[in-house]
């Protein structure tokens, strides 16, 4: 049974379809130990008491700095057995610490086709640029943010003029895309 850690900060709409896909038996032999989100006022927790997981909720601006709160982290992943690393709407930045303790054992969704529009507004900006191919990235977490391998891509053709068609289309093929990549890289790489 390989066990995953899913790191949130918001909605956590990826969280919940990761969980449904547990549920239904698409993703083999693999449980959530753990939510962790670095925003107390997260939609995502309320997700994780419906579901009965743990939660490890920490304000960032109650440490020193990354290091102290990301080995704090580490320390519950442990006692959780955790194996991989899910980032899912987490905002926060990998640090070296978690980068040390969980190599190629940290993965993210991003809402754009990288290397394009990195960062934390990828729709608005490939929208505001004109693209007419939007789509998704699942990848490795490196030191530079949304620069690691990439696992795992989606595309889809839009030519219209409203961001929301574009969100709704990302967020639904985020929801496939995530638990099918999982399943993957447990299966194939037995991570
Ligand atoms: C997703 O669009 C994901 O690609 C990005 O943050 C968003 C999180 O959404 N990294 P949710 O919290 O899973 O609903």
């Amino acid at each position: 049974m390989k066990h995953l850690a899913v790191f949130a900060s918001g909605r956590g709409s990826n969280y919940e379809a990761i969980e449904n896909a547990i549920l239904n038996n698409e993703i083999d032999d693999c449980c959530i130990s753990l939510l962790v989100c670095d925003n107390q006022d997260a939609h995502v927790i309320k997700l994780a008491e419906k579901f009965k997981r743990k939660t490890f909720v920490f304000d960032p601006k109650g440490y020193k700095n990354k290091s102290e709160y990301e080995s704090d982290i580490v320390e519950q992943l442990k006692e959780h057995k955790v194996d991989l690393i899910c980032l899912a709407g987490y905002m926060g930045i990998i640090g070296d610490i978690l980068l040390e303790a969980y190599p190629n054992r940290i993965i993210n969704i991003h809402p754009s086709l990288l290397p394009s529009f990195k960062g934390s507004s990828g729709i608005k900006d490939a929208f505001e640029y004109g693209v007419k191919v939007f789509g998704i990235t699942i990848h490795y977490v490196s030191k530079e943010i949304d620069s690691g391998e990439i696992i795992a891509q989606r595309a889809f053709e839009y030519d219209g003029d409203k961001i929301e068609e574009v969100e709704a289309c990302i967020h639904k093929i985020e929801h496939e895309l995530y638990p099918q990549t999982i399943k993957k890289l447990i299966k194939e790489q037995g991570v």
